[in-house]
């Protein structure tokens, strides 16, 4: 089988997750890392933290990069660089309003001489390969078609495909006509990405599409961390919270509340066939006893969770 990626879901997929999911589940060839940014003149360090190798050791990383303006993504790159990346992913895909609107991740694809611009800095620095992970577009199913020629400055490793435009976020049909031109047109090893929910779908996409780089999964991952590992067990799941739990201890410094409420968010993605009743109980939460109690009766049913009638609708 081709590679299996695993999609970068900002607040869900950081090194915690990461290696709680390769050490339970596996399943994956490499993990991309949510977007870093600069702020307020620097990378910020939290995003730098996120994929210290130190913290992401026994796993195939490719950190992704966010900026519109060129000196921001080369200070990131360079702090990359300085940890020991040499695979760098560039975000043109995402679609959410306040950083498209600011010509940043699929934002971009409306502004082919701003993305011209960077790909120039970015193909300056030396000893460093790029991939881009990109849209339709960002307000144009279309607009691909002046972004692809221009990523011959950079001479992409890799693109993967998110078959939508930034304005239809995550909602809508996926464009899958225009993935098919791109796979057509594309002189670069092509990944897709969009909607797949299962071992059975990647296999179909794979038969379908046989020139494809590899596939990548996100909120189905997410949703299911053993979606990979087909004789996933109930005490697995178990080990996988107990990981989560764990990591963001050490991790969060802000306290129990902190710590509690950055649990529940996980319950956002994790395991959303998980019963109205128990997941409430999660939600209601005050004190990490009561979150336990909550995380571990949902856990214990888990297999409910997971089943394909809870599943639908995901
Ligand atoms: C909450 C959330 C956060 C995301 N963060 C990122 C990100 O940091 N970088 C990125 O390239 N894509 C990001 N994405 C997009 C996913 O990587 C992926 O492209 C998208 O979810 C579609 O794949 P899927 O249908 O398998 O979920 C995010 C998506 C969601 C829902």
């Amino acid at each position: 089988m081709i590679p299996v990626l695993a999609a970068p879901l900002q607040g869900v997929t950081d090194n915690v997750w990461r290696m709680a999911q390769h050490s339970v589940f596996g399943g994956v060839d490499a993990y991309y890392a949510p977007f870093m940014r600069v702020e307020h003149g620097e990378v910020r360090r939290k995003d730098l933290r996120d994929v210290d190798p130190e913290r992401n050791a026994g796993i195939t990383l490719i950190p992704q990069i966010l900026a519109c303006q060129p000196d921001h993504a080369l200070m990131m790159v360079d702090a990359l660089k300085l940890m020991g990346y040499r695979h760098i992913d560039i975000n043109l895909g995402c679609p959410f309003p306040p950083i498209a609107l600011h010509r940043k991740g699929s934002g971009m694809m409306a502004y082919p001489e701003l993305a011209q611009a960077l790909f120039q800095a970015l193909a300056s620095v030396d000893g460093v390969e790029y991939s881009v992970k990109m849209r339709l577009g960002w307000d144009n199913a279309e607009q691909w078609r002046d972004i692809l020629p221009l990523l011959d400055i950079i001479k992409p490793v890799n693109i993967a495909i998110h078959p939508r435009t930034g304005k239809q976020q995550y909602k809508g049909e996926l464009d899958i006509e225009q993935f098919e031109a791109i796979l057509t047109a594309s002189p670069w090893p092509v990944i897709y990405n969009g909607s797949l929910r299962s071992l059975e779908d990647i296999k179909l996409t794979i038969q379908r599409y046989p020139t494809l780089a590899a596939v990548m999964v996100g909120s189905r991952l997410a949703a299911n961390p053993g979606m990979m590992a087909p004789n996933a067990t109930p005490d697995d799941y178990r080990h996988f919270h107990d990981l989560l739990v764990e990591g963001y201890t050490e991790q969060l410094n802000g306290g129990e509340a902190q710590l509690v409420r950055h649990l529940q968010d996980i319950w956002q993605t994790f395991l959303p066939g998980t019963n109205r009743k128990l997941f409430k109980a999660i939600r209601k939460s005050r004190t990490l006893d009561q979150y336990e109690n909550a995380a571990t009766a949902a856990l214990n049913d888990v297999e409910a969770a997971l089943s394909p009638k809870e599943d639908e609708g995901l």
